[in-house]
């Protein structure tokens, strides 16, 4: 089973500032591609926190490792839905788990991590985000909010772990306290940041996957009540009913191939049952001093009619673009009943096409994964700053210098909105006069604002709804063309060289190994008598300027980066795999991969290539080449001329040239990847260096 390894907090914090510093980058993500703010007022209220922006990744992909929250924040995001974690946590995911290919489409569950290990991850990245805040970055777009996202039912979310899940995440002091002495020295001067400890007080009950609807309202009730925090309940698109469902997605989008297995209405809420325990819900959050509200919307179960997953899945869970509609139905029907009383959160098929919609009705946060996993212009996570840079255009085009003026402004309801408040009449006209000579809103209504955005707010859903029924960008006839393919098959070397794959990943776990281009002679050494003698076998040429590695401590085989190739055979099982520790690496003997372990000043490279196991480690002037049969002292320059030891038969170099030259594109002071951050953390702990050089001259 492909099993995601936790990256090591010290390693992290080497790699973030060290690629900020070397290559104006973290994470493989570009500093031009970071929302470094504005000046305008992207800020809102979550509860009763506040985030400088209303937009986050949602509980996916995105939010399980430091490395993805941490870029999730560099992209824009200040309100993290953490990925969604439950008491089951070994769970076996099926893999490939993510189909980009048109809409989405996935198989994945909750946290494949612990519960010990998904707290520790969470913790990480908050001081990491801590720690470039301190750096000077996003100086007055700082503030964040940590959502935590529990599923499924009360006896798990009232276990003993899941509450020291959660405990641990409301005052994480004892881990702050262990990670700050993890910080490695050449950041010494941030181990004083002021870290969070209160990493979240917030919470999202995931009502998916079987969560018994009876039990929503006593989960939600002991998520307020027992753990004091404040709670949204994020519920699913088979709310609309059968028949709304089918009508939308085949008759209005025309994607007839989609189909709802009946079942999943009948296991999941009603809408008699919702309009019960909000109501309720509402008014005890209220007496505990907490807030409650709402989240549209969870993915829909469909059939899996495609062959993307493996065939023993059966059912598979659709978002993207088709769910956007489906959710935004459900924010129109919400508020129909329960007008602007409650907070409403939104994922579903936002883009940078709808985010600034989403805002104007006064949805928050808006969080987005599907999107954050496409290929174009802007890749994965650098999508993510054009939703805010699209935001801001909108914004400053109605002439709105924050979000709430934004939603009273974005679609002319003003005056409509104004009119339904029956003001009395200076009031009104203060209002209009403001509205019309472009004055702050707030001012003019005093009192009165926050009835005027909430008026806004259903006015502006109804017409939203209204537009986008009748928008092309959400059917199927406008999303159906796969990524395409060049019929090309990638191997361990050369490909197209097109870095699509890197910022698809959303765990950084593909990434650019500067290998120069050159010809890699194919050589064995033949027994002769007493000596040696060389045989090439033909020559592997590398003629791409870079080669493209994989670390599999990140990379959970999710399929992401297979379907934005050009070419067949997917990157993460084609390309030079590199493991973090030679313990997972000895954990995988399936596959062909590499481990580096650090000895001292040396490094002992460990290879399994076609399957055989051999290592290479530096021996005075000469390498110590070793596996099945064979244990040989060579100069690499003059392998024939001085190769002495053992060996039972001929002796196939081709390993060690390939385990050679990847080790110093690996390592090379200059390169960026978790490997050459964990060799720099290992020189500044051990106070040397460790040899990063060409082991032959
Ligand atoms: C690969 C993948 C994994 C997801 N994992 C979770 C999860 O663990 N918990 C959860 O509540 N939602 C999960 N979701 C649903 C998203 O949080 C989001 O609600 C949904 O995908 C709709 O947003 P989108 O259209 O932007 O993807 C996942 C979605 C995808 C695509
Ligand atoms: S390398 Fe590819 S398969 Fe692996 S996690 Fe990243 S996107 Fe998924
Ligand atoms: S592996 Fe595929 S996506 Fe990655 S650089 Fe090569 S051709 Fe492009």
């Amino acid at each position: 089973m492909v099993e995601l390894t936790p990256v090591p907090f010290g390693v992290l914090a080497t790699r973030l500032f060290r690629e900020l510093a070397q290559k104006d980058a973290a994470f493989d993500l570009p500093i031009a591609r970071f929302f470094q703010g504005t000046t305008t007022d992207l800020s809102t209220t979550v509860h009763d926190q506040c985030a400088s922006t209303p937009f986050g990744p949602a509980a996916g992909p995105h939010t399980q490792l430091a490395q993805n929250i941490v870029l999730s924040w560099l992209a824009g995001g200040r309100v993290i839905e953490l990925k969604t974690v439950q008491i089951k946590d070994d769970l076996v995911i099926p893999r490939p788990c993510i189909d980009m290919q048109t809409v989405g489409f996935n198989v994945e569950w909750s946290q494949e991590l612990t519960l010990e290990q998904s707290l520790e991850e969470y913790v990480k990245a908050s001081m990491l985000i801590d720690m470039l805040k301190a750096a000077g970055w996003a100086p007055a777009y700082g503030d964040t909010v940590f959502d935590m996202s529990v599923g499924y039912d009360l006896a798990g979310i009232r276990s003993a772990r899941m509450r020291a899940f959660m405990a641990g995440l409301i005052d994480a002091t004892a881990i702050v306290a262990r990670l700050r002495d993890q910080i490695p020295s050449p950041l010494a001067h941030l181990r004083d940041t002021p870290f969070a400890t209160r990493i979240s007080d917030t919470v999202t009950l995931s009502t998916f996957h079987g969560c018994p609807p009876q039990e929503i309202e006593a989960i939600a009730a002991f998520l307020l009540q027992e753990m004091g925090l404040h709670v949204v309940v994020k519920l699913n698109p088979t709310l609309l009913g059968r028949a709304q469902v089918t009508e939308i997605l085949h008759e209005r989008l025309g994607y007839r191939d989609l189909n709802v297995p009946a079942t999943a209405f009948d296991k999941d809420a009603t809408w008699e049952q919702v309009t019960g325990f909000v109501g309720q819900l509402g008014v005890l959050a209220q007496s505990f001093g907490r807030g409650f509200g709402v989240k549209f919307s969870n993915t829909l179960l469909v059939h899996n009619h495609k062959n993307f997953f493996p065939a023993s899945e059966k059912e598979m869970y659709l978002s993207g673009r088709p769910l956007h509609v489906l959710a935004m139905l459900l924010v129109r029907r919400f508020r129909q009943i329960f007008g602007d009383r409650f907070p409403v959160s939104f994922s579903g098929g936002i883009d940078a096409g709808n985010f600034a919609d989403a805002v104007a009705l006064g949805l928050k946060p808006i969080s987005v994964c599907s999107d954050l996993l496409q290929s174009g212009a802007y890749s994965g996570y650098a999508r993510g700053a054009r939703y805010l840079v699209n935001l801001v255009k909108r914004m400053n085009a109605v002439g709105a210098s924050d979000i709430d003026q934004f939603v009273i402004k974005a679609y002319g309801h003003a005056q409509a909105a104004l009119d339904s408040l029956a003001l009395p009449a200076e009031r009104a006209r203060a209002c209009r006069a403001a509205l019309t000579q472009g004055e702050d809103l707030h001012a003019a209504a005093g009192d009165a604002f926050a009835t005027w955005v909430s008026a806004a707010r259903l006015l502006n859903s109804e017409s939203y709804v209204e537009r986008m029924l009748a928008d092309p960008r959400y059917t199927a006839a406008q999303n159906a063309t796969p990524p395409k393919k060049m019929g090309t098959r990638l191997t361990l070397f050369n490909c197209l060289t097109c870095d699509k794959c890197i910022p698809v990943c959303p765990n950084d776990a593909n990434f650019v190994l500067a290998i120069p281009k050159g010809q890699l002679a194919m050589e064995r050494l033949v027994p002769n008598g007493a000596r040696w003698r060389s045989e090439t076998a033909g020559v592997i040429s590398l003629d791409k300027p870079w080669q493209i590695g994989v670390f599999a401590d990140a990379c959970n085989e999710c399929g992401n980066c297979d379907v934005f190739c050009p070419e067949d055979g997917a990157p993460y099982l084609s390309k030079p795999l590199f493991f973090g520790s030679v313990g997972a690496w000895a954990d995988s003997p399936e596959r062909d991969g590499f481990a580096i372990e650090m000895l001292g000043k040396s490094l002992l490279m460990h290879g399994r290539v076609n399957g055989r196991i051999v290592s290479v480690e530096k021996n005075d002037a000469r390498l110590r080449y070793r596996g099945e049969g064979f244990d040989l002292h060579l100069d690499p320059a003059d392998p024939a001329g001085t190769a002495e030891g053992l060996s039972d038969g001929p002796v196939d170099l081709t390993p060690l040239r390939i385990m050679e030259l990847i080790r110093i594109a690996v390592t090379a002071p200059d390169a960026v990847n978790f490997i050459s951050a964990a060799v720099a953390e290992h020189a500044a702990n051990q106070g040397e260096l460790v040899e990063t050089k060409p082991w032959h001259t």
